[in-house]
């Protein structure tokens, strides 16, 4: 924990009076940067990779993750791992390409090389070394834990964390209803990746913001979909209050998820018999029943602190930030391994039409997150307001979703606070559990 910081205070949570706000220091001071950087980053479950982005033995992609250099691969008897991308001489980072295949990583600097499960097995002129010098003790350093939840792959710093399966607990149902879409849900390969000058906790907010969709992506939601032939008005009362599969969840450890029913989406000709055959294939798999929760809703899944999944645009996203003002994220498109190429073709058109530096949505969001945190400058401006929602049945356009991410992060960064959930939902379930 940083010192000389102060944390009392940060967050105002009235459940009396339905008000939330958070003090907007959070988004300026460099000692509040710090702590979060301990006490959120360095105590959470943080997304690495998808293990369909190293299918063979000896892939490998550069990460970096938490601030760390890392390096996710697949070793040579086909166990996934993580390594820091550090040499264990003097610390140059062995791995220097983006992706790859490899048995060995060979040091550039001095040659030092290590195999796939870490090991140092060579080093030029040996002799030079003493007879103290063991070299098993040299082999590459891994982060503490490393677990996955079909296909997904986290790291954790902290080696006394909770199991990832416990930590994403309820969630575990969400990233099924998106995952068990194909028979196979992979990566595609490639991905983008942006940077932002504003503070990352602005983009946990975007993210799942279901009230800022319509104004500031007017472009995409007005404009864009109505020239595809989508009629606007099938969109009326999806975002209603009394539309009772519009809602907000939260979740245990920070996460949530928002969720509406779909509108009407214009769907390329192209489209219609893949989508009519694989709703058969999961109404028969599944049930009706669960066919609907998988296939007839807009979804946004937040994992604390700071994976995202975008469920509609099979859109997965991670962001770290390395200053109190500037962002870095990686973002990826999943894909139905083994899809026909007008498919695949057509699901591109989608992320990329939303997703991303060349997409209708990620541009406007930039340019609004940026523009807050300009506005932050006005010091005599000392709250944000998030308490939309707090009087009735939280719905998607509502703020339930960010006060759970704000209620945890405040539980880590002060440890004299202890977050109690908003929903009886959650109330109860923690109870139980
Ligand atoms: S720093 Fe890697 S071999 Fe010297
Ligand atoms: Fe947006």
């Amino acid at each position: 924990m940083a010192t000389n910081v102060t944390l009392a205070g940060l967050i105002d949570d009235d459940r009396e009076q339905k008000l939330f706000r958070v003090d907007r220091r959070v988004f300026l001071d460099p000692a509040i940067f710090e702590a979060e950087l301990r006490s959120v980053f360095d105590k959470s479950w943080l997304y690495v990779g998808h293990e369909s982005e190293i299918p063979g033995t000896g892939s490998f992609v550069k990460r970096k993750v938490g601030g760390r250099p890392v390096i996710f691969l697949r070793d040579t008897d086909g166990q996934v791992r993580a390594f820091f991308n550090t040499c264990t001489h003097r610390g140059n980072a062995i791995c220097r390409e983006a992706n790859g295949s490899t048995k060995l990583f060979r040091c550039f600097y001095h040659g030092w090389s290590f195999d796939t499960k870490g090991n140092l097995v060579g080093v030029p002129d040996a002799e030079g070394y003493s007879k103290a010098f063991d070299r098993s003790k040299f082999g590459l350093a891994a982060p503490p834990r490393v677990e996955s939840y079909r296909g997904l792959v986290f790291m954790s710093l902290d080696k006394n964390i909770v199991s990832l399966s416990e930590y994403l607990g309820e969630m575990k149902d969400y990233l099924d209803l998106m995952l068990d879409q194909a028979d196979e849900i992979v990566v595609s390969p490639g991905q983008q990746k942006y940077h932002f000058r504003a503070n990352w906790k602005l983009y946990v907010e975007n993210s799942y913001d279901g009230y800022h969709g319509v104004p500031t992506h007017r472009r995409y939601f007005v404009d864009f979909l109505r020239d595809l032939g989508s009629d606007p008005k099938s969109w009326d009362g999806l975002s209603s209050p009394t539309n009772e599969e519009n809602r907000a969840i939260e979740l245990k450890y920070g996460h949530a998820v928002i969720e509406n029913p779909l509108g009407e989406i214009p769907i390329k000709i192209g489209a219609k018999d893949f989508l009519a055959e694989n709703r058969k294939r999961i109404e028969k798999n599944f049930g009706a029943e669960r066919a609907h929760r998988m296939l007839d809703f807009s979804r946004n899944l937040f994992v604390f602190p700071n994976l995202i999944l975008v469920a509609h645009f099979r859109a997965m996203r991670t962001f770290f930030p390395t200053a109190t003002d500037q962002v870095e994220v990686d973002s990826w498109a999943l894909v139905d391994k083994g899809e026909a190429p007008e498919m695949r073709r057509l699901r591109h058109d989608n992320f990329l039409s939303f997703q991303g530096p060349g997409g209708f949505a990620t541009p406007d969001d930039i340019e609004a997150l940026e523009n807050c945190q300009r506005g932050f400058a006005a010091g005599e401006m000392q709250w944000s307001d998030i308490s939309r929602g707090m009087e009735r049945r939280p719905i998607s356009t509502d703020e339930l979703q960010m006060r759970t991410f704000w209620r945890r992060w405040y539980e880590c960064v002060n440890p004299d606070y202890v977050a109690i959930p908003e929903t009886e939902r959650l109330r109860t379930r923690l109870q139980s559990s």
